[in-house]
Parts: structure tokens; sequence; C-alpha cells
């Protein structure tokens, strides 16, 4: 009877380390996920774009307080400069709007932020985005310089990882323009 009682309550010990472990492992799963995410986007320069530029010691650099939070909702820009020769496109100094043969393009707010962050919820719609070059995945083209084509050729698996790392980063309310396409050219 005691040896019983102590196999039983050895058991009870096993499956709770097992059940203890399943819980774990889907939790390190999902950080692990996170953490491909993260790499994904440093070495995929998403904060050049995506993270408004200020002036560092050495030049512009990303201001990560605002980290992948867009074009600055309160930054007022004049009409680009026509392009002359063979400079066809300009930039803002936050490199966060860009103006060229498309029109002009604001590079959205990427953090989770309800309201004003990219309405991208699901990583199916973030990958349907990326591979179809429509915005959210069904709408208008997506427009330069967002380099989708090169995230089209990633696997679905960091297409994924880049979606769960940018609905766990901080949300920043930050209300980006829409972009403008330019119209078609005249016939
Ligand atoms: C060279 C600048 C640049 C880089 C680098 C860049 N983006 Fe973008 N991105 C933009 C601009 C500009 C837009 C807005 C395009 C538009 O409005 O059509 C955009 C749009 C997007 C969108 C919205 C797509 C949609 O449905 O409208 C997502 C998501 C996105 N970028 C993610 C990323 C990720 C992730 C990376 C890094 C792997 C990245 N971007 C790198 C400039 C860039």
């Amino acid at each position: 009877m005691k040896i019983l009682s102590r196999v039983a309550a050895g058991m009870a010990v096993g499956w709770a380390l097992i059940a203890g472990a399943g819980v774990s492992g889907a939790q390190e799963a999902k950080a692990g996920e996170v953490e491909r995410g993260a790499y994904l986007v440093i070495v995929g320069g998403c904060n050049d774009c995506h993270t408004p530029f200020k002036m560092g010691a050495k030049g512009p650099e990303p201001d990560m307080t605002k980290m992948l939070s867009g074009h600055p909702q309160g930054m007022m820009l004049p009409e680009p400069p026509a392009p002359k020769g063979p400079w066809i496109w300009s930039g803002a100094a936050t490199n966060t709007a860009f103006a060229g043969p498309w029109g002009i393009s604001y590079s959205p707010n990427l953090t989770p932020d309800p309201e004003t962050g990219i309405a991208l919820p699901t990583a199916e719609r973030f990958i349907q985005a990326m591979r179809s070059g429509r915005h959210l995945g069904s709408g208008r083209e997506i427009l330069p310089p967002m380099p989708w084509p090169n995230l089209a050729q990633m696997t679905d698996q960091d297409l994924a990882a880049i979606h769960a790392y940018l609905r766990s980063i901080p949300p920043i309310r930050n209300a980006v323009p829409d972009s403008v396409p330019a119209p078609p050219p005249a016939k």
C-alpha cells in the first residue's frame, strides 16, 4: 500500500512536470518566434524607413524612442520639389515620406496601436500584403520605396515571425497621413 501510494505520488509529480514542460514549451516557441522577428526587422532595415530619423553625432539615425511608428503626424510637409535631371525622387529628412513618379508615400505606423497602427492584425493578412504588393492584402498597389518584392521572397515562417514581433512591440499613437498615389499617366 505504502509503495503503491509512493508510485502514485511519483506519477502525479511526473505528470505535473510534463504538463509544466508543455506550457513553457509553447511559451518558448512563441518567444523564439518573436526573437526571430526582431532579428529580421533589424537586418531587414525596417527602422530605416518606419522609424523617423533624428540628427545624431554621425548624422541622421532612427529615433528609437519612436520605434516603427512611421511618419510623425505633426510634421507638415510642403509640396515636394520638382524632379530635375537624374534626381527623380525626394525623401523627407525623417526618411518616412517619399515623393517620386509613384506619388507621395508615407511610411505607416507598424506598432500595434489599435487606432493609428497599420490594420494588419493577423499574420495571414500581413503575408498576403507582402506577397501580393497590395495595401492591406487586397487594396491599391503598395508604393515605393517599400521593398515588398524582397519581403515576398521570405518564407511564411519568417514573415509570421516579423508579424509576431511587430504585434509585441510597444504601441505608439501616431496617425500617419494616407499615401497619395500619382494619377495614372494621360493616354
Ligand atoms: C526604403 C524604405 C522602406 C523600408 C526599408 C521598409 N519599408 Fe515598409 N513601407 C515603406 C513605405 C513608404 C510604405 C508605404 C507604402 C504605401 O503607402 O503604399 C511602407 C509600407 C509598409 C507596410 C504596409 C503595407 C500595406 O498593406 O499598405 C508594411 C506592413 C511594411 N511597410 C512593413 C515593412 C517591414 C516589415 C520592413 C522591413 C523588413 C519594411 N517595411 C521596410 C517604406 C519602407
